[in-house]
């Protein structure tokens, strides 16, 4: 590739000098194609990106699921300014400052009872890691040493950690990375004979939950520690759970003194129009992971929200000293603790989960009307989150799935795909007629691509 090809060169006054892109390892990314063919992004404010030529990208896409409140949010921007200009970096081991705490009992507010404990990292990744940690060190420290086995689901997703790769169920994030965490097993996905076109949850037509009960069966329940799931799986193409697919695993773990953590990075703050999905589902797990839209982006923060129990436990067993070891230099960064106390009063004084409540029909209705537009084989939606799954090209899987995102993205709207499912995942601000814009922008993409 000629050194030319790996420069891009602006008409914007936003970004005045040539952009080199060789240095960057781009995280996800087809980096030879996208180099040879960049798409960039220099701006953002509400609903919308601005490329460096100054093109308006409507975002369907919340940023990566992030910006729940809307892009350039001042309130948001104008706290992590000002603590900037207090206090820009404090440990938080053996140490303290006032925003991590601030934010902790901000947070455990709009929790489901009983989850009253955070404990900070700097992401989604870090988030599962540390509860599937979490979950290891309370077995041990009730004296069930034994309870080391982790279960994950397929097409689960639980980001790019050891522990997170391992128990997340995505064959292309695991088959390059060796043999991961010992004592990992899967649930079935949630998707297995689900009908086509469903409209939040379908109807259970198998025991998927009970399959739980096969696995203690193998390993034994003395062996299990906890079971990790996303409630609404988003990375793998929104797969919604069947009815009662959460109570059962909730019934079947406690039976069998199993922790059931529910990773909620995409759907904790309103992506379904409540707090958390445990919330709107009505099940509470005992370890809760968050991330993404607790800084509605602008700055990077995960949360492990646990159980008294489970916290106590660990904590209360422990002899004198440090209780968990275990923990990052920036959990509860000022920074990012301020984004975060500044994004949950956004979300309240906006009523912003409540507005995802009254608009999650509005666009049901909106995505199911692409029901008979070109290649398109399912659509599935909760809350303000919608899966469009197309046809794939014989033989080139993904194809056309990405073909339609750079067509999108070339004609003013950001869309998500995954393989050749597109996930949507708006803005929770989003304007009815900016849906309608969603639907007749894909819908015109759709029958320009092959
Ligand atoms: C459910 C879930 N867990 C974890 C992660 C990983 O988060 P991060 O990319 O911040 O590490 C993601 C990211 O999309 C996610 O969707």
């Amino acid at each position: 590739m000629s050194a030319d090809r790996l420069k891009i060169i602006p008409r914007a006054a936003s970004t005045p000098q040539d952009t080199d892109l060789a240095a960057f390892w781009m995280p996800f990314t087809d980096n030879r194609y996208f180099k040879s063919t960049p798409r960039l992004l220099a701006s953002a404010s509400g609903m919308h990106y601005f490329t460096p030529e100054g093109r308006k990208i409507l975002d369907a896409t919340a940023g990566l699921w992030c910006v729940n409140a809307g892009h350039g949010r001042e309130k948001i921007t104008e706290a992590i300014r000002e603590q900037a200009g207090v206090l820009d970096f404090a440990p938080t081991f053996q140490l303290g400052h006032p925003k991590p705490f601030e934010l902790a009992s901000k947070l455990v507010g709009i929790m489901p009872a009983g989850l009253d404990r955070v404990f900070f990292t700097n992401s989604g990744s870090e988030s599962a890691d540390t509860a599937l940690k979490m979950a290891l060190a309370y077995h041990r420290a009730r004296g069930e040493q034994s309870r080391v086995r982790l279960i994950g689901r397929q097409r689960g997703y639980h980001g790019t950690n050891f522990g997170g790769t391992s128990v997340g169920g995505i064959g292309g994030n695991r088959r390059g990375f060796g043999a991961q965490v010992w004592g990992v097993d899967h649930l079935t996905h949630t998707h297995g004979g689900a009908t086509s076109f469903t409209r939040g949850m379908q109807a259970p037509n198998a025991d998927l939950a009970g399959e739980l009960e096969d696995l203690v069966a193998l390993h034994g329940s003395e062996t299990i520690a906890a079971v990790i799931v996303e409630p609404v799986a988003g990375s793998t193409g929104v797969l919604v759970p069947p009815r009662g697919y959460l109570d059962r695993l909730r019934t079947i773990t406690r039976k069998h003194g199993i922790l059931l953590i529910f990773d909620e990075v995409i759907t904790g703050f309103g992506r379904l129009g409540s707090a958390t999905a445990a919330e709107f589902f009505g099940v509470t797990p005992d370890i809760l992971t968050l991330a993404k839209g607790l800084t509605n982006g602008a700055a990077p923060m995960g949360a492990v929200v646990a159980s008294r129990e489970v916290h106590d436990t660990v904590v209360e067993s422990a002899p004198p000293g440090i209780e968990f070891f275990h923990g990052y230099t920036y959990s509860g960064h000022p920074l990012a603790a301020a984004a975060g106390v500044a994004s949950l009063e956004v979300y309240a004084e906006e009523g912003l989960f409540a507005r995802a409540a009254r608009l999650a029909p509005i666009w049901e209705e909106a995505m199911h009307s692409l029901a008979d537009a070109r290649h398109v084989t399912d659509i599935r939606n909760i809350g303000l989150v919608a899966g469009i799954e197309l046809a794939p090209r014989e033989g080139a899987p993904g194809g056309r799935g990405a073909e339609v995102f750079r067509r999108c993205f070339d004609d003013g709207l950001l869309i998500r795909v995954t393989g050749d499912i597109i996930a949507l995942s708006p803005p929770l601000i989003i304007e009815e007629a900016q849906i309608g814009e969603i639907v007749e922008r894909i819908r015109t993409t759709l029958e320009t691509v092959e």
